[in-house]
């Protein structure tokens, strides 16, 4: 009987740590079909249907869902509303909305998550399409730059390069903020990814001193000596041979008083265990991206680069997020 009971409890208790999924769920479907932006001024469950070619049997399901947590109002007897939520996502028409992070999660992370145990009694693993996800990546990149960008500018502004260099700029976001705040420096963008350098390209296209580069970055060399290299969130694309070559070169790149700064997700880092264990957990299941670095493994990097690390400052604690500063 005692035993029966327990297992009740257990089940219980799965079914209620998952309500979070619920809210997730609801927002990343919202946010896929702009949902909450076609029901913005009350709709009936048919007008949006009709209109967004959608199946209405399973509109009604996701409306019910929204009432119970929160997200949709039924405004009179056909019509719903969104509520507005903090929680709820912007429309994807809006470059900043937050529903870039859910998509990442959800159609990226999660399923491969779900697919471990298929990968650990298989003698492959998965591989990561940067064409495909590419783009999605470089954008939720862009939130965690906006929380980033105060101490990288701290960094560069003691630093006062004439030359840096974004290692794996994505987009160019980082590019683009320092530029306007140090208008003087020469900064040069290489990313690998057509979409996503074409992409940085058009945003940084104001900004003369910019230059984006589409190459492979293990197979780059600047023209002359850097002032300073910047490496942000891209060591977990690289293999730790890789990562080692990359930091020989820029320790060759870089002039005798020149900075590296790097920021990274740190592995069994003091602060953001939880995330980062995922995020390795992640990783680890694609042929081609890796586990994050520890402390120990950048100390190791420096030497290679005959750089020290001068400095360590969490930016996002809860993330598990810190950045560096070298120099020789
Ligand atoms: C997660 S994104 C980070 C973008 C940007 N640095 C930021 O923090 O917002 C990493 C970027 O590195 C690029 N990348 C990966 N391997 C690269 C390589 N070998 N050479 C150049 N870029 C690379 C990817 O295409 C991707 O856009």
């Amino acid at each position: 009987m005692i035993k029966e009971y327990i297992r009740l409890i257990k089940a219980r208790g799965y079914m209620k740590r998952n309500i979070p999924f619920l809210y997730s769920w609801h927002a990343y479907v919202g946010y896929e079909l702009d949902l909450y932006e076609a029901f913005k001024k009350p709709k009936t469950i048919n007008e949006v249907a009709t209109e967004n070619a959608l199946k209405e049997d399973l509109l009604v399901r996701w409306v019910e869902v929204g009432g119970v947590i929160g997200y949709i109002k039924q405004r009179s007897k056909q019509r719903h509303q969104t509520v507005n939520r903090f929680m709820v996502p912007s429309s994807k028409n809006n470059p900043r909305s937050t529903g870039v992070l859910l998509k990442e999660m959800m159609e990226l992370h999660i399923p491969t998550l779900i697919n471990y145990p298929k990968l650990m009694k298989s003698t492959e693993k998965e591989n990561f399409n940067q064409k495909e996800h590419g783009m999605v990546i470089a954008q939720t990149s862009s939130l965690l730059e906006q929380l980033a960008i105060p101490r990288v500018m701290k960094v560069v502004k003691q630093a006062k390069p004439k030359t840096l260099v974004d290692v794996g700029c994505g987009n160019g976001g980082y590019l683009l903020k320092l530029s306007q705040k140090f208008p003087k420096a020469n900064m040069i963008g290489i990313e690998l990814n057509e979409e996503v350098a074409e992409e940085a390209q058009n945003k940084c296209e104001q900004q003369k001193q910019i230059n984006i580069i589409c190459e492979n970055v293990l197979e780059w060399k600047p023209d002359s000596k850097v002032d300073f290299v910047m490496l942000n969130n891209m060591l977990h694309y690289l293999s730790p041979k890789e990562r080692e070559k990359l930091f020989r070169n820029i320790g060759k790149w870089l002039n005798k008083k020149g900075t590296l700064s790097i920021v990274t997700p740190l592995h069994n880092s003091k602060h953001g265990g939880p995330f980062s264990s995922v995020f390795n957990s992640f990783f680890t299941a694609f042929e081609n991206l890796y586990a994050l670095p520890s402390e120990t493994d950048l100390e190791e990097l420096a030497k290679a680069a005959g750089l020290k690390i001068k400095k360590m400052k969490p930016v996002i604690k809860e993330g598990g997020w810190y950045q560096f500063t070298l120099s020789k």
